[in-house]
């Protein structure tokens, strides 16, 4: 179907029209009779046979979007270490380890994860604010690559294990380069006042007391300044805080031999320009030329966010006073997005007959009863009756790992699309499966 055959009056206060957002997204095309497909799949096929409120992936796009990462990349001495925290489906991260990245985890439950899917423990990073006794252990024990220190505190437990296990810690220290990324405030992560990281300041003190420490081999240093970042400006400034303390580092005797550039890269949810990863590794070459060291990003969303989306079903329309609301099956349960951090997603209908209906604004909203169970107000959407499905986009990162079983939803199902394949990769949840780990105490 031509983006001429979709309506012309779909587009409200400057937002994409679903010809537009559809063109954007190579994975996603129209059929005159089939509606919506991810690749070659059918929308309503996978509503047909797996019901919604249902994940689905692309698992095209995600190899291709990974490809044109390393092919950006290729001239430097650079590892992709995927943000496991986005999307952590075993599936995903399989599809990430045969693309040849690397892992990013940040917790002994990704940790777990990441060695189970696969990948291998000499390209899995650990990061985090918090990590425990146990999972530094596990870390040393199962030989992961490097773990990136964020307190001396936490150096000082992590010198401890390694001395009680007889192993050698590869240490980054993460820096917090006291750069804004003017991002949302709940995701911005490399301002002073923030709880992450290593005062800048104090860093070359407490990498030269690494050096001491027995256990910890101090290879280099990390930092990661926020996410869903959309310009390279707070890139340049921290990374020029990093060359710079490198060289510091070197001046002062110390054996420098990683940079871990950190994650962040944002992508175009609404028509955000979005940057393009050959900008973000033109700025990491430009910062790190010259210095012989090892390079690494750890980018999520930008890998996983864009080949997936949440298919849900329309419950009912309904009209309050002047307003139009289009209650979902799906909520914020299963997408938390809209309502923690007012994120805009496209929302577009998936059969033919309602790409092509003309359009009116309405508030789209799930059923859990909140107020902020709102994905997106004043959107311009067909009447769509009960039973009628709605693709919500670039939920691949951050949507289905931040679910919840709130008001008692099960866990909506995941479907990995691939071509003309397609498969459950894991299935709702059942009802008895919310409760199975419960108990009723006897004595009540
Ligand atoms: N590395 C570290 C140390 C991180 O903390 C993060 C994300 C990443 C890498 C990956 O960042 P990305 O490339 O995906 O931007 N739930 C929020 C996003 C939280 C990001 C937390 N840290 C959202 O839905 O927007």
């Amino acid at each position: 179907m031509s983006a001429a055959l979709l309506s012309e009056t779909d587009q409200q206060a400057g937002d994409p029209t679903a010809a537009d957002l559809i063109a954007a997204r190579p994975h996603l095309s129209t059929h005159p009779m089939d509606g919506l497909l991810v690749e070659g799949v059918p929308l309503l096929a996978i509503a047909r046979e797996v019901g919604t409120p249902t994940w689905v992936i692309s698992a095209g796009a995600l190899r291709s979007r990974l490809a044109r990462l390393h092919a950006a990349l290729a001239d430097l001495p650079i590892r992709v270490h995927y943000a496991v925290k986005a999307n952590d489906h075993l599936a995903i991260l399989r599809l990430m380890a045969q693309g040849g990245a690397g892992a990013d985890v940040v917790s002994g439950g990704e940790l777990q994860r990441a060695l189970h899917a696969g990948l291998d423990p000499a390209h899995i990073v650990f990061s985090g604010v918090g990590k425990q006794e146990w999972e530094l252990r596990l870390a040393l024990e199962r030989g992961i690559g490097q773990i990136n220190v964020e307190s001396a505190e936490e150096l000082a437990m992590l010198s401890a294990i390694a001395k009680s296990t007889g192993k050698t810690a590869t240490v980054a220290l993460r820096i917090n380069p006291d750069v804004d990324a003017g991002t949302h405030a709940k995701i911005t992560t490399g301002r002073a006042d923030n709880k992450f990281g290593i005062s800048y300041d104090g860093a070359a003190a407490l990498y030269a007391h690494a050096a001491g420490l027995p256990g910890i081999d101090p290879a280099g240093i990390a930092l990661h300044i926020g996410s869903q970042i959309l310009s390279m400006t707070p890139y340049h400034a921290a990374y020029r805080r990093a060359a710079d303390l490198v060289r510091t580092l070197r001046a002062a005797g110390q054996n420098v031999r990683i940079v871990d550039c950190g994650g962040g890269l944002g992508i175009g949810y609404r028509d955000e320009p979005a940057p393009a990863p050959e900008a973000f590794a033109a700025t990491i070459r430009q910062a790190f030329a010259g210095l012989d060291v090892r390079l690494a990003i750890e980018p999520g969303r930008w890998l996983a966010g864009p080949p997936g989306l949440l298919l849900a079903g329309v419950v009912l329309g309904k009209t309050t006073g002047e307003r139009r609301f289009v209650v979902l099956d799906a909520a914020m349960n299963d997408l938390l997005r809209p309502a923690m951090y007012d994120s805009w997603h496209g929302i577009i209908p998936v059969a033919a007959t309602d790409l092509v209906a003309p359009a009116t604004p309405c508030d789209i909203v799930g059923p859990v009863c909140e107020t902020g169970d709102t994905f997106a107000k004043s959107r311009a959407l067909p009447p769509l009756a009960p039973h009628a499905k709605v693709a919500i986009l670039d939920a691949g990162a951050y949507g289905s790992v931040m679910s919840s079983t709130y008001n008692a939803r099960p866990l909506a199902a995941q479907v990995l699309v691939d071509g003309d394949r397609w498969t459950t990769i894991r299935a709702r949840q059942s009802p008895e499966a919310m409760w199975a780990d419960e108990t009723v105490p006897a004595w009540i």
